[in-house]
């Protein structure tokens, strides 16, 4: 059945719901953990299948997830329950909402600590503090503020203060205002940078680690970190999308939306990378710097470039706007559901979800100082000794990014490719040609599950 709006209201427009979709896909994903994931993973071949993940799997279920939250019109748990009723199938398509909710908070926990570094690097930039820093400098500075978890909570309590505030005022006032003008800015940002990275004389090298595949290097945990990095830098599997989707209107393009929010989003990665690279060898660091890999190069290039100080300032702040779309996107589908499921107003499900999150998030703030032990437990798989674990921080990563949102991604790809009649699927997609349906109807049935499955077996060494 179809469904003209939702509860919680709709987007004023298409283009509004790009913007939106965009503030959520693009953010610290494509500008810091893009980079240092692909720079730990050596460059090239990562990137080539991270780029294969977001055609091939990220553009289907996305396509796929929008138009699930279009058909629902409420928080992704209600939203399954709903259509499997609605198709006559079992109640425990539910588990996907659930799923998507339960990996919301732990991104969200980590996230916002993330952000909060970004948050304090505005004040740091505008203060002049990067100035006559080098290499050793900025990585000492950096180091101080990750050791000090006091810092480190004012600053996530702070970024989760502003979530709180924008997601309690609603899809119409607060959602949209923040993405309408942030995104162009954002982007100008970035080419400016690019454009100082290319006059230091190191570019092509930066170009030819991010592009120049060494497949000698790949394994399957690269394969599975490429994947993972896909579903999250699209914010795919966790709902997000989904109830994004829900406040779109019903004439609105599904595939036309979809297209220009993940070339965007690949754009934003890409030109991030393009930016970061080359300042890394041209400073003589190393690619697998790790989580601190963009708050060390960045300010070595602000310290130079003429107008470091301005751009700086406007760098950081923007990538905290970025950060901040998108995490108002990770709150809505529980938000949501506690409007819908335990009658609350918006704010103060806003707040209790903020709480949670925040609370979770003294579990990364501890693990670059108290915690910053790994823990975990040694696996012999096969004669080989494999240490499972890692600090908090890292264990949250792992297992949103590369376990629950691929995992959610499968169970959509199946329930809208398999288990939904093919005429509410096409009846809520509304593509004019036959044959690109058909196209897209395949590769969402047969190759995104099939590849999601083929790395999770590749990553456990099981193919
Ligand atoms: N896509 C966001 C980013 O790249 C993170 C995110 C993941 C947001 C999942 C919502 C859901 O920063």
């Amino acid at each position: 059945m179809r469904r003209e709006s939702s509860i919680h209201g709709q987007w004023s427009s298409k283009l509004v719901f790009v913007l939106a979709a965009t503030g959520s896909a693009v953010g610290l994903g494509n500008i810091w953990r893009f980079p240092y994931i692909a720079g730990e993973n050596g460059g090239g071949a990562f990137v080539l299948i991270y780029l294969a993940c977001i055609l091939l799997i990220g553009l289907p279920i996305m396509m796929a997830e929008i138009a699930l939250g279009r058909r629902g019109r409420q928080s992704p748990i209600n939203t399954m329950a709903t259509l499997s009723r609605e198709e006559g199938l079992h109640r425990a398509w539910g588990f996907v909402g659930w799923l998507g909710v339960a990996a919301g908070f732990i991104i969200l926990s980590y996230y916002s600590v993330i952000a909060g570094w970004s948050l304090s690097y505005v004040f740091r930039a505008g203060g002049g503090a990067f100035t006559g820093l080098d290499a050793d400098g900025v990585r000492g500075m950096f180091e101080s503020l990750v050791s000090d978890p006091e810092r480190l909570l004012a600053w996530h309590t702070l970024f989760m203060i502003m979530n709180v505030l924008v997601v309690a005022r609603g899809v119409r006032s607060g959602l949209e205002k923040a993405v309408k003008f942030l995104m162009p800015a954002l982007l100008g940002l970035l080419l400016l940078l690019v454009g100082y990275s290319m006059s230091q004389g190191h570019f092509m090298e930066g170009v030819s680690f991010l592009f120049k595949p060494d497949w000698s290097e790949v394994t399957g945990d690269t394969i599975l970190l490429a994947m993972g990095q896909a579903f999250f830098t699209l914010s795919l599997g966790m709902g997000a999308i989904m109830i994004y989707g829900s406040y779109l209107s019903s004439r609105a393009s599904i595939f036309k939306t979809s297209a220009m929010v993940v070339s965007a989003d690949t754009a934003v990665a890409l030109l991030a990378g393009l930016a970061i690279f080359p300042i890394v060898f041209a400073g003589g660091l190393a690619p697998g710097e790790g989580p601190g890999l963009i708050f060390i190069t960045l300010p070595m290039a602000f310290a130079e470039m003429p107008g470091g100080l301005v751009f700086g300032t406007l760098f950081f702040l923007l990538l905290v706007t970025a950060a901040w779309t998108s995490s108002i996107s990770l709150m809505e589908p529980a938000v949501a559901w506690l409007v819908e499921n335990r009658g609350l107003d918006r704010p103060m499900a806003a707040v209790i979800v903020g709480g949670i999150a925040w609370f979770l998030g003294l579990g990364t703030i501890l693990s670059f100082s108290l915690w910053s032990n790994p823990i975990g437990f040694n696996l012999t798989l096969g004669g080989e000794a494999l240490f499972i674990g890692g600090t908090l921080f890292e264990m949250a990563d792992y297992l949103t990014s590369n376990i629950m949102l691929p995992l959610g991604g499968l169970l959509i790809a199946l329930f809208v490719g398999w288990r939904m009649t093919q005429r509410s699927v096409e009846d809520e997609l509304g593509l004019h040609s036959r044959a690109f349906f058909r196209a897209w109807y395949y590769v969402l049935r047969f190759a995104a599950p099939i590849g999601i499955l083929l790395v999770f077996l590749k990553a456990v060494n099981l193919i």
